[in-house]
């Protein structure tokens, strides 16, 4: 099994778009797959045309086991739902003796190919406990002009969790939003590469279909599976970016 999580203290980074779009995705390659929300704006669910529900706080408060909370939303994908209780969640594991493994804990022993964490954006006990749990981050980041400065922020948490002794395989950075027609965004996205390197990912384009899915309860693999969120953009010859070649990317990162 392995676990990846979203992560950015950032809010609308695409930290949801890129955990639903990259689980759904993975299902349809016949991984079993889990996506759990940490975040009690309850996305994830609406993201399948769910209620919002206590799937989270019932597994970690309540005690009830995994597989009687998970809720099944396509072939090979279930998810783990989080609303405004999952706030009670965090008090719960801030009382706890084991405040760093509740996630962990969860996590022990269970069915799946694939773990998948959307995060909210703060820092909070259940963004540590999340962290401490994953295998891999991928840190999705605009292209603005406080992405550099907003990625070194997550990586010096996630240094802090690996001093305590929960050391991570890797990380990502997934840029989002890339808009080709403006000169901030390439400008910006030279400077994360300059920053970071390797560990960048090619970018996701912007564009305006990808905020239609959700609303009709739809992923963009069953929404709009040839745009260019999906595609990429061209680059001379080859096409780069899109979620077609990160969900290629994070197979590798399976598979390996
Ligand atoms: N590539 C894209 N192009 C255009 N719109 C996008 C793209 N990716 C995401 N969006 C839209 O931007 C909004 C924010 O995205 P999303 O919810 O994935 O961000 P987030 O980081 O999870 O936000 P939060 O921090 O609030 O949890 C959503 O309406 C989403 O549909
Ligand atoms: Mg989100």
């Amino acid at each position: 099994m392995k676990v990846f999580s979203f992560a950015n203290q950032k809010g609308g980074v695409g930290k949801t778009t890129t955990a639903v779009t990259l689980a759904a995705g993975l299902a349809l390659q016949e991984y079993r797959t889990l996506l759990i929300d940490l975040d009690p704006q309850g996305h994830v669910a609406f993201s399948f045309g769910k209620e919002k529900s206590s799937g989270l706080y019932r597994c970690v408060v309540g005690g009830e086991p995994l597989e009687k909370e998970v809720i099944n939303v396509r072939p090979n994908l279930d998810i783990l739902t989080s609303d405004k209780r999952t706030e009670q969640v965090k008090r719960h594991i801030t009382m706890s003796d084991f405040r760093e493994n509740v996630m962990v804990d969860l996590l022990k022993s269970n069915q799946y190919d694939v773990v998948m964490m959307d995060m909210a954006p703060s820092l909070d006990v259940l963004h540590i406990n999340g962290l401490v749990a994953s295998d891999w981050v991928i840190i999705p980041t605009r292209l603005d002009a406080m992405a550099v400065d907003g990625v070194k922020e997550i990586l010096l948490t996630m240094a802090e969790v690996s001093r305590r002794g929960y050391p991570f395989e890797g990380y990502s950075i997934l840029p989002t939003f890339f808009d080709r027609t403006t000169r901030e965004t390439l400008v910006q996205f030279q400077e994360i590469v300059k920053a970071f390197g390797s560990r960048v990912w090619p970018p996701i384009p912007q564009d305006t279909r990808t905020r239609e899915a959700p609303a009709f309860g739809k992923t963009l693999w069953e929404y709009t599976p040839n745009s260019t969120v999906m595609t990429g953009y061209s680059n001379g010859r080859t096409r780069l970016g899109g979620y077609q070649q990160i969900l290629k990317r994070t197979m590798e990162l399976i598979n390996e």
